[in-house]
């Protein structure tokens, strides 16, 4: 691919449109399309005033890094970057079927467990290859995260901005992070964790998956640390939508979802559950046949998206700021277009 980050003016090679896809904790991102060869892109857009402190830049640093390095069919391609006076322009492969989150709370029901076990099949395929052949611990797995092509059929892992490389000297990190429900229980003790933090968080999305709940939830943040560190499920106990769900795919999520990292299913050990399609045969490659949905299905159980994305809002762009932005109307742009080639 050779430099990625790309010299000039981002808006002499791409145009970029106004309506965000999707605001996240440190910037939007907003669809656009490359002026010559039409390729539509996602880019990501940070105001540079936000990282003044050298922590932040350096955080920022480290997202475009460790992207650059990940060739993966499951996780999203960084494509170029473009700096200008106040922005950071990162241009990803745009996935057009959104994010999960999204995917789930337009439906207002869970997906069937022939869909989740085709997701959860992909994502296990990205964890594997960052956590073995890149050491990439994600650190922010949750349903935001998880972007979808346009066909729905495969999911692709997004947002490095939490993620770091293990270095030779450690394998812990001490850094809390990451949004509260997908936080796994070690996380709390402040002993270090590694690795496994992204299988608890993997387990917690299974559970979304089929349930659009989230498995530790409470309104007061004391209480859901506690709960997250007693890790007890309860299922149809406290959700009759469980009854209809398998008890393979529970069993999975109790092995997922264990409290003690050493005790927790390992990735590889996954690929062996019954729940799961069989690896060999790459199920979650294959097409997907429509899914039909039970017209019993309990619905519009509909979740907001998570706290931490209200804490972090971010500042209104100024006229200078807005200037620099360039953006254009989606429609706007088209009928240029079709002046254009017309
Ligand atoms: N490549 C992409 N294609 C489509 N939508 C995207 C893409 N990248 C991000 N988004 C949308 O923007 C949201 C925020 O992006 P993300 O990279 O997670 O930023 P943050 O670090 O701010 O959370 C995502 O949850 C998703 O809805
Ligand atoms: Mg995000």
């Amino acid at each position: 691919m050779g430099q990625v980050y790309t010299k000039g003016d981002i808006h002499d090679h791409y145009i970029i449109y106004e309506k965000p896809l999707g605001k996240g904790t440190y910037g939007t991102v907003h669809e656009g399309v490359h002026k010559e060869t039409k390729k539509p892109i996602a880019v990501k857009v940070l105001k540079k005033d936000r990282f003044k402190n050298d922590k932040l830049r350096e955080k920022v640093r480290r997202e475009i890094d460790l992207m650059k390095a990940i060739k993966h069919d499951y996780v999203v391609n960084l494509e170029e970057v473009f700096v200008s006076n106040k922005f950071v322009f990162i241009c990803i492969e745009l996935c057009t079927g959104g994010d999960l989150l999204q995917f789930l709370n337009e439906r207002g029901r869970p997906l069937s467990e022939l869909r989740s076990k085709r997701y959860i099949g992909q994502v296990v395929e990205a964890l594997t290859y960052l956590h073995d052949e890149k050491k990439i611990v994600h650190r922010d797995l949750k349903p935001e995260n998880l972007l979808l092509t346009g066909d729905k059929r495969t999911i692709k892992l997004a947002d490095f901005g939490l993620s770091n490389q293990l270095t030779s000297e450690g394998n812990n990190f001490f850094t809390m992070c990451g949004s509260l429900n997908h936080i796994a229980p070690e996380v709390f003790d402040n002993k270090g964790y590694d690795f496994r933090v992204d299988v608890w968080a993997l387990g917690v999305v299974l559970f979304v998956m089929l349930s659009v709940s989230y498995p530790f939830d409470d309104p007061i943040r004391d209480k859901a640390v506690a709960k997250i560190k007693e890790g007890k499920l309860t299922f149809e106990q406290t959700d009759p939508i469980w009854k209809r769900i398998s008890m393979e795919a529970k069993d999975l999520i109790q092995l997922i979802l264990n409290t003690e990292p050493d005790q927790r299913i390992t990735l590889n050990q996954i690929w062996d559950h019954p729940w799961m399609p069989e690896r060999k045969n790459k199920m979650h490659k294959q097409p997907l046949d429509e899914i039909k949905s039970p017209k019993d299905a309990k619905i519009n159980k509909v979740m907001a998206r998570s706290m931490s994305k209200a804490l972090f809002q971010a500042d209104p762009l100024n006229n200078e700021e807005l200037a620099e932005l360039k953006m254009t109307q989606k429609e706007e742009a088209e009928s240029t277009d079709v002046k254009v080639t017309g």
